[in-house]
């Protein structure tokens, strides 16, 4: 096939480096993209007279049956038209000949790239902030049935103080609320329209840059040519983004796995959620959790590939930039597989919740309860820590928890106990005093699903 750039070549390119030149494979996917944006061009350019008004036309039309003969499954791209910008030009240009061949006109395809990968990662970042308020909204329904589901809180993985299972899920609610506004917040800065740049330094062609970016929904058009077709931050920050993503679905994943084992019997992963051992019969395991867990890696892999990718090149374009696809495209790949199946699988797990109440009885959770509780008579609060200390250490040696001591057993380590300490002390009142602002009291527990709730519905209003 001759190539789209083949009039300074005498020699066909090496079947083989057709091959490893190509990035059809993969950058077929923004078919939708592309046409839209030389849609916008070709309009634009029969606006402005840089070409005549029926060729303008016919392109758009044209176009517009590509696209749906692509949708329809009848087109077949080529590996040596080497990406979809070519693939698509190069249909046009067969089928209404000179008016195709004028739509390149005041473009490259550096700018064209950039446009096209900016309004594919646009589309794709709309999504997954959808995904992701559906993460957010079941967290806070998971809450809701456990604002009452005592269980033991952690640091060092070692039992600290009792928390409740509805504030362990509101934790991850707020993780995905920044997760949600970052990406929005990375969507600004790649809303911005390339095409303009040329293949490095403009175009001397009178092209009205705002028109295509109104045509496109863009908010503004980028203002320096050079690094309009060498900018990829945008790429890398939803690389970011979306690394972030699934560290948090990954941190609670691995709690998933540790609660599903033996030991703990948290939680029971809904058989549909789970799997079996093709040896070992009594096996049930978390293979979801685990799946997300391990694909966390490449994801943080594919941040790592692009910003290695980038780190080198001077301006403006180089080929190294198409790479930039494999990696960002597996990574909205990844996440959007995961996020479905992760809100599936916590909403129809079983919550033990008298195991949970177990666990928070023992370990001691309630010892800076005991502690603050002398504190409220008055001693000072080293000297409280330092009592209830001899009172653990005693609990330990006679395989006793701090509610079971009798009064007397009380009274040995401090005679500023009375019979109040049993109501002070218990996991019901641990939790329930921690009112704070933040804390897990089932007050403020209350208020936080409250707001939360508010702040999912603005954004599906603002979306309507
Ligand atoms: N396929 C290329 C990419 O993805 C498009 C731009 C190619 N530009 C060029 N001058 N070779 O980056």
């Amino acid at each position: 096939m001759k190539k789209l750039w083949g009039g300074r070549f005498r020699k066909a390119t090496d079947k083989k480096v057709d091959d490893f030149n190509s990035s059809i494979r993969f950058d077929k996917r923004m078919y939708k993209q592309d046409i839209k944006g030389s849609v916008a061009h070709a309009s634009m350019l029969g606006k402005q007279g840089i070409i005549p008004k029926e060729d303008s036309e016919a392109i758009v039309a044209e176009l517009k049956n590509i696209l749906n003969d692509i949708e329809d499954g009848n087109i077949e791209f080529l590996v040596d038209a080497e990406d979809i910008h070519m693939n698509i030009e190069k249909i046009l240009t067969d089928r209404i000949g000179d008016a195709g061949k004028r739509l390149h006109t005041g473009r490259s395809r550096n700018d064209q790239v950039a446009l096209d990968i900016r309004m594919y990662l646009m589309d794709e970042t709309a999504d997954i902030e959808e995904m992701l308020v559906e993460t957010m909204t079941t967290f806070v329904e998971l809450a809701k049935q456990h604002i009452d589901t005592i269980m033991p809180g952690y640091t060092h993985l070692q039992k600290a103080q009792p928390v409740t299972f509805a504030h362990h899920c509101m934790a991850y609610y707020e993780m995905f609320k920044r997760d949600y506004s970052r990406l929005k917040d990375c969507r600004k800065r790649t809303n911005v329209m390339p095409l303009g740049s040329g293949a490095l330094a403009g175009t001397t062609y009178p092209l009205d840059r705002e028109y295509v970016a109104d045509m496109l929904g863009f908010d503004s058009v980028t203002m320096n040519s050079l690094d309009g077709v060498s900018d990829r931050d945008f790429v890398i920050e939803l690389a970011g983004c979306l690394s972030m993503v699934m560290m948090h679905l990954s941190r609670f994943s691995e709690e998933l796995i540790l609660w599903s084992s033996n030991e703990f019997s948290f939680v029971e992963m809904d058989d549909a959620y789970s799997t079996g051992s093709s040896i070992m019969p009594q096996k049930k395991n978390p293979d979801v959790a685990e799946l997300i867990r391990g694909k966390t890696g490449r994801v943080y892999g594919n941040l790592m590939s692009l910003l290695t990718m980038m780190k080198g090149i001077p301006l403006a374009y180089n080929k190294d930039m198409q790479e930039d696809k494999e990696p960002i495209f597996d990574s909205i790949d990844t996440v959007k597989l995961c996020l479905p199946v992760f809100c599936d699988m916590i909403r129809t797990m079983k919550v033990n919740k008298n195991n949970m109440y177990d666990g928070a009885k023992g370990g001691f959770t309630n010892a800076t309860d005991a502690a603050d509780y002398l504190v409220k008579k008055g001693l000072p609060f080293r000297d409280a820590h330092a009592v209830i200390g001899n009172m653990v250490f005693y609990c330990i040696e006679h395989g006793k928890a701090i509610l079971d001591l009798t009064m007397d057993e009380m009274r040995s380590f401090s005679d500023m106990i009375g019979e109040d300490i049993y109501d002070a002390v218990s996991l019901e009142t641990c939790v329930n005093d921690r009112k704070v602002i933040g804390g897990p009291a089932k007050r403020m527990t209350e208020k936080a699903i409250k707001k939360a709730e508010r702040f999912i519905d603005s954004i599906e209003t603002d979306e309507n």
